[in-house]
């Protein structure tokens, strides 16, 4: 009877250790997996700030992370977060291409348990966030960056009463807009203007027009069309959504010999320079490095088990939005050398 006993609980202690055994080898090793993306990599910021912060700061982590191209495309992003979820990765962390789709996004991690670190593009669907416990957002106060760069536009336009190239008291502004419907480029768009009329000065939009791609291109190609237009020497004032859109305008604006107050926000090493080289008056630092690193603290944390700022510099808004948000810095001739990497 006592033998039976024995042999009873060295057999349930040997399917024990079979059953971690198999256990363990099915997840090859307790290396922490992210699925992550990137928009566009054709976006400045994107590619050029958020990427490469993204990988190194993983690697110092010990995790590992993969960063797939959407092109631009929600429904790519759609099957790619399919695949990732297949591949059972422990975190997703993405970059929304629509912000209007991130419901989507959120019922996939849902349904397949993982956690969700949305990153850059908050989601603009109501209520959206609460659908489900384990999704985040990192990203910035999107109207804090329109409020800077206006506030800085206004102080400068005061200092330099020849702005106002036909002295009529008006600033008349041309500006380039991101995406319709991306919270940075709305509050921008808004918040930008509304410092002058804040600050009592009244202005004229001569022209606006939008990029879905926030892209250089696009900055040239309206900035050239502006200059040659019926209203392009009533220019007075130049703002950009980013400064991807300012680096197209510049350049514009250097073909037809022609030198305007020019503004932008991200405040990307080119923009730097541009500012030394005092062919740009400003820009506003969009922290790319920390957004990168804060999305993966929380995404770590996630994919743990853990509270996702445990142990992180981190804090979560009050407001229900679930989200890290990043604040902004005024980035002008005067301090620019202390935002050179
Ligand atoms: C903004 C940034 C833009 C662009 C956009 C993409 O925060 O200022 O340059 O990268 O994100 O969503
Ligand atoms: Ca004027």
């Amino acid at each position: 009877m006592k033998r039976s006993i024995t042999s009873l609980v060295m057999m349930a202690l040997l399917a024990i250790s079979l059953v971690s055994l198999f256990v363990a080898c099915e997840k090859k090793d307790d290396q922490i997996v992210i699925g992550a993306n990137i928009y566009t990599f054709a976006d400045n910021f994107m590619n050029g700030v958020m990427k490469p912060e993204l990988e190194s700061y993983a690697a110092g982590k010990g995790v590992r992370i993969e960063i797939v191209d959407s092109e631009g495309q929600q429904a790519k992003l759609n099957d790619q977060v399919d695949v990732f979820i297949t591949r059972k990765v422990d975190v997703l962390v993405i970059n929304l291409v629509d912000p209007a789709a991130a419901g989507t996004i959120i019922a996939k991690a849902k349904a397949a348990g993982i956690p969700l670190v949305l990153f850059n593009k908050e989601a603009t669907e109501r209520g959206v966030m609460a659908s489900y416990d384990y999704v985040w957002y990192v990203g910035t106060n999107s109207a804090e960056s329109g409020i800077i760069q206006g506030q800085m536009m206004v102080a400068d336009w005061r200092a330099n009463p020849t702005w106002d190239r036909n002295a009529d008291g008006i600033v008349q502004y041309v500006l380039l807009k991101g995406e319709p419907g991306h919270p940075d480029a709305e509050a921008r768009t808004v918040e930008s203007v509304r410092a002058f009329v804040d600050a009592g000065l009244q202005v004229e939009q001569l022209a606006l027009e939008a990029d879905p791609n926030w892209s250089t291109q696009h900055g040239n190609d309206k900035m050239a069309a502006w200059l040659t237009s019926s209203f392009g020497n009533r220019i007075e004032l130049v703002i950009c959504n980013n400064d991807g859109m300012a680096f197209g305008a510049i350049n514009a604006l250097k073909a037809a010999g022609v030198s305007l107050p020019i503004y932008g926000v991200d405040a990307l090493d080119q923009a730097l320079t541009h500012i030394a080289d005092g062919e740009m008056n400003g820009t506003v630092l969009n922290d790319g490095v920390n957004q990168s690193r804060a999305a993966l603290d929380l995404a770590i944390n996630a994919a743990m088990g853990l509270s996702v700022t445990e142990g992180t510099r981190w804090t979560l808004s009050t407001d229900g939005s679930k989200a890290v948000r990043v604040p902004y810095l005024p980035v002008t001739p005067s301090n620019y050398q202390e935002f050179r990497n």
